[in-house]
This record gives structure tokens, C-alpha cells and sequence, in this order.
């Protein structure tokens, strides 16, 4: 999945989309792609990507159905241009716009009432691994913004598990980090839902995965894709990605 946060122009996105789509055929079958665009883009590259199985996903959303929330856009806005998914929860929006636990559970809720997958985003800050806080951190976020959903929600549910130390700092989890994370993920599913579930459900890395490097993460049991944010935005290196996996 790129993540192509508040990246490129309507220009710039098209010859992005013509990048992709001139080599897609290099990627597996089975591996599923997706893109998120800004929400201005959102339209042009559904549009665009109609013919291809990439699927087009939104960044966010707003947690109610409308009103007067001056520069949101609701969940049926997104579904009336043909966007199923949404990612909720990312480090920048829980950081910058501070998105709490609370707002975010209300959002995945939002999101599943109206049928919608959810890509849910969460992870550890660097002095929370330096604390050895790193599963309580993720096991907090977890518990407040997404386990309040019923066991049939799961088939909507994506998760990326990102560090935010290593989200655009160039420094990637090890593939041993993220597969024990990983496996620490299901097991906290376990716990609360049931082995079914956990061993069911998608867990994407997120956090400087380059085609370099995306095949050893890859390779990882637990670890099922990645949520790629700066190396998403160049065609080649974001289709090399796909390919390792
Ligand atoms: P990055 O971003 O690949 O640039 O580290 C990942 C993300 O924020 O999803």
C-alpha cells in the first residue's frame, strides 16, 4: 500500500498512475496494491486506476455522517466517488492532528457502519521502545481504538503496524522487530477475539521499507505487506517493493 500523504499535484499524481500502470503487469497477481492519494486526487485516480485491481483509498475521514465540519469529508462522500477504504489512525494524524484513541475508535466505527475497510494504523514512539514500553504502547492503541469491534468486522479490518521512529527517518525496524511485534499482535487478538482472527488478518509494515530492504521484512511470517509512505512515490522503486513480496 503507498501512502502518498500531501504529495503531488493532480499533474504529478498522473504521471505517477502512468508509472504504475506501465509496468504493472510485472507485479503478481496475488499481490494486492493499493494507493492513497490526497483527497483532491481521490476522484482522478479511481478514475484512472478503474481497469487495474489497485485499489484507490483515502487517508482519512471524518467520524460523522455530515455537517458542519468546515474542511472534512464524511465517509459517504468517499463512497459516492467509489473509495471503499480508508486508513485511520496514521502516526501523523494521531501527532500532528491530534487524533486521540477515542476519536479514532469513533472513526473505525464510522467507517465499518458504512461498509467501508479500514487500514488501521498504530505504533510505538522511540522513547516508549527505548522504555521497553513498545507492546503495552501498541497493545494500549489497539484495545482504545479498534477493539471495540465485533468479531465479523475483522474482514474489514487491515492492520500497519508502524514505528514512528522509523516512519520518513530513513531508519527501518529490523525484520526480527517487526516480526516480533508482529506475532505479539496476533497474540493480543488471540486474547481478545480468537486465534481464527489473528491468523486471518493482514499486518502490514510501515516505516522506511525501500526496495532494498522490503524483501527481508517481507520474508517475515507474520508480516503480510507494507504500508509504504517516501518510497511510494516513485512508480519503479514502489512496484520493486510489490514485487518482493
Ligand atoms: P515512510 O512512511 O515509508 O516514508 O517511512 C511510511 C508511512 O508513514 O506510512
Amino acid at each position: 500500500a503507498g501512502n502518498w500523504k500531501m504529495n503531488c499535484d493532480l499533474a504529478e499524481m498522473e504521471e505517477l498512475l502512468a508509472g504504475i500502470k506501465n509496468n504493472i503487469g510485472s507485479v503478481p497477481n496475488d499481490v494486492q496494491l493499493m494507493v492513497a492519494p490526497s483527497f483532491t486526487n481521490l476522484h482522478p485516480a479511481f478514475e484512472s486506476l478503474r481497469e487495474t485491481n489497485v485499489k484507490v483509498v483515502a487517508q482519512n475521514m471524518h467520524q460523522s455522517e455530515s455537517g458542519a465540519f468546515t474542511g472534512e469529508v464524511s465517509p459517504s462522500m468517499l463512497k459516492s466517488i467509489g473509495i471503499e477504504t480508508v486508513i485511520i489512525g496514521h502516526s501523523e494524524r494521531r501527532s500532528i492532528f491530534n487524533e486521540t484513541d477515542a476519536v479514532l475508535a469513533e472513526k473505525v466505527s464510522t467507517a465499518l457502519k458504512h461498509g467501508m475497510t479500514v487500514v488501521f494504523c498504530f505504533g510505538e514512539e522511540l522513547k516508549d521502545r527505548k522504555a521497553d514500553q513498545h507492546f503495552e504502547v501498541v497493545k494500549q492503541q489497539l484495545k482504545e481504538g479498534l477493539f471495540h469491534i465485533n468479531d465479523a468486522d475483522w474482514d474489514k479490518i487491515i492492520l500497519a503496524y508502524e514505528p514512528v521512529w522509523a516512519i520518513g527517518t530513513g531508519e527501518t525496524a529490523s525484520p526480527e522487530q517487526a516480526q516480533e511485534m508482529h506475532a505479539e499482535i496476533r497474540k493480543m487478538i488471540t486474547e481478545e477475539f480468537s486465534k481464527e482472527i489473528a491468523d486471518k488478518v493482514a499486518i502490514l509494515y510501515g516505516g522506511s521499507v525501500k526496495p532494498a530492504n522490503a524483501q527481508e521484512i517481507f520474508a517475515k511470517e507474520d508480516v503480510d505487506g507494507g504500508l509504504i509512505g517516501g518510497a511510494s512515490l516513485k512508480a519503479d522503486d514502489f512496484l520493486a517493493i510489490a514485487k518482493s513480496y
